[in-house]
């Protein structure tokens, strides 16, 4: 077992910063000891010295090989977690789909063995509904006996994922009896879908189309839907990707009320708003559903807000990578939707680039502290999704996923050296204040130096528990 001293670095959990030395022992940090104060005998020493040691990221939204409008998200479990690690993600939780027609845990065994010895980092999944029936609400059990403890619905996507307000109260019913969560992708999908008809009928066929049709005030009332069902239900509710201000003001009263109902925001929205959908095709890069919103409205600094005050307390990714054009014999797969902005793929890349996004925006920015920045991206992740605290905090016991953050080193994002396998960055020549310098998944050094010192299949699968954030 490989011992390692990570020395003269400055620790940030969600609550502390101080300067330790942290003595890793194989998979496990063994112990915190003031600067310079170990004496034993270790394999390797890593200089920290001007950095921060932070835990590892942990991503709670991403779509490796997602199937959607006829074709896949373009990372594999193989290149989508390897790029995960480039940028200090250590863990991620992806969605495993049920099929309509299809038993829930047929989608998840389809998943697991997409994962199984191609993920170079830990990973446990949630489970799509898309077809809510007796079965499935039986299948909902024994996912949560094998640590699948939360459950994604669409409220958006009529035909595919959609599921009416009777399935959703149902799943949430079962939700509040096992103890398990639903996770609620909040659009109104079938007065959207009208407005969609209405503007391809009038020849409106760019991807700002995209955002016009889907507005945020649809967003704020599936979000309202959401929380009174699981109100009924008796169910705690974790809404997925919010993007709108409406949408943030009904989680917000709901948790003034007491309610369990959380949510996450993505980088997306916060750096970015629906003018990006505008030069051409150009825009479809940015397609991704619920849609960037409208700068006038000032959305992003509303949700750099809600993250301040708790209301959201998770930075997410929703990864979900198309290529624009033919890429590593993938083909074009943005441009099945030229000349139709509805056939688009929904999803953008991100999972490589979050810790650094958000430390730029939150800390650099002076919009948050280094320490909610560990917070909203590792530590609540881990405690609302059942990993804690073996995942998401650095003490004694904990999985050694460990990120050492070099706060002084700016890192230019570019398509020509991400690690995702995707053709465009829409991040692309954004400097960023600081970079990850080194990544440490369950002991074992996987970055460093500017090289990747791991393999597919490092990873393992993750068994969670249940959210315990729950008041
Ligand atoms: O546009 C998106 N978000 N694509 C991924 C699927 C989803 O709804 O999360
Ligand atoms: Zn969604
Ligand atoms: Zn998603």
């Amino acid at each position: 077992m490989t011992r390692t001293l990570i020395e003269n670095g400055t620790v940030i959990t969600a609550t502390d910063t101080f300067a330790a030395d942290v003595l890793v022992d194989g998979e496990k940090v063994a112990a915190l000891l003031a600067p310079g104060t170990f004496d034993g005998e270790v394999d390797q020493r890593l200089d920290a010295s001007g950095k921060y040691v932070v835990p590892g990221g942990i991503d709670v939204h991403t779509h490796m090989e997602l199937p959607f409008g006829g074709t896949h998200a373009s990372d594999t479990f193989e290149t989508g977690t390897r790029a995960a690690a480039w940028g200090g993600t250590t863990s991620i939780v992806d969605f495993a789909v049920q099929s309509q027609g299809e038993s829930a845990m047929a989608g998840l065994e389809e998943w697991m063995a997409k994962a199984e010895g191609n993920s170079a980092i830990d990973y446990g999944f949630h489970l799509i509904l898309s077809d809510v029936n007796e079965q499935t609400l039986k299948e909902m059990d024994t996912a949560v006996d094998n640590g699948v403890t939360t459950f994604k619905m669409f409220m958006a996507y009529p035909g595919v994922f959609y599921s009416n307000d009777g399935q959703i109260l149902r799943a949430m019913q079962k939700a509040g009896e096992n103890g398990s969560m639903i996770q609620m992708h909040a659009e109104n999908g079938i007065a959207i879908d009208v407005l969609v008809e209405q503007a391809l009928a009038r020849g409106e066929t760019d991807p700002i189309h995209h955002g016009r049709t889907r507005p945020s005030i649809m967003e704020g009332e599936a979000t309202h839907r959401a929380i009174k069902l699981a109100e009924l239900a008796g169910a705690p509710l974790y809404i997925v990707h919010l993007t709108a201000a409406e949408a943030l003001a009904e989680v917000t009263m709901a948790r003034d009320e007491g309610a369990n109902v959380f949510a996450e925001t993505c980088p997306q929205y916060l750096f970015f708003g629906m003018n990006e959908l505008g030069n051409g095709f150009e825009g479809a890069k940015f397609v991704c559903s619920p849609p960037l919103r409208d700068e006038a409205e000032y959305h992003q600094e509303i949700l750099w807000t809600g993250l301040a005050t708790g209301d959201l307390q998770i930075v997410s990714t929703d990864h979900c990578p198309f290529c624009m054009d033919p890429y590593d014999g993938l083909p074009a797969q943005k441009r099945l939707g030229e000349g139709d902005f509805s056939k688009i793929p929904n999803g953008m890349p991100g999972v490589e680039n979050r810790m650094e996004l958000i430390y730029h925006g939150a800390v650099t920015e002076e919009r948050l502290s280094l320490n909610r920045w560990v917070e909203v991206c590792s530590t609540t992740p881990a405690r609302m999704f059942g990993m804690y605290p073996r995942k998401g905090t650095i003490s004694p016991g904990a999985d050694a996923d460990i990120v050492i953050f070099d706060p002084d080193t700016p890192h230019v994002i570019s398509a020509e050296t991400h690690h995702m396998r995707v053709d465009y960055s829409a991040y692309e020549g954004m400097e960023l204040a600081g970079s990850v310098d080194t990544v440490l998944s369950r002991g074992r050094v996987i970055i460093s130096d500017g090289d990747y010192h791991g393999s597919a299949g490092d990873g393992q699968y993750v068994e969670r528990g249940f959210n315990e954030l729950l008041i």
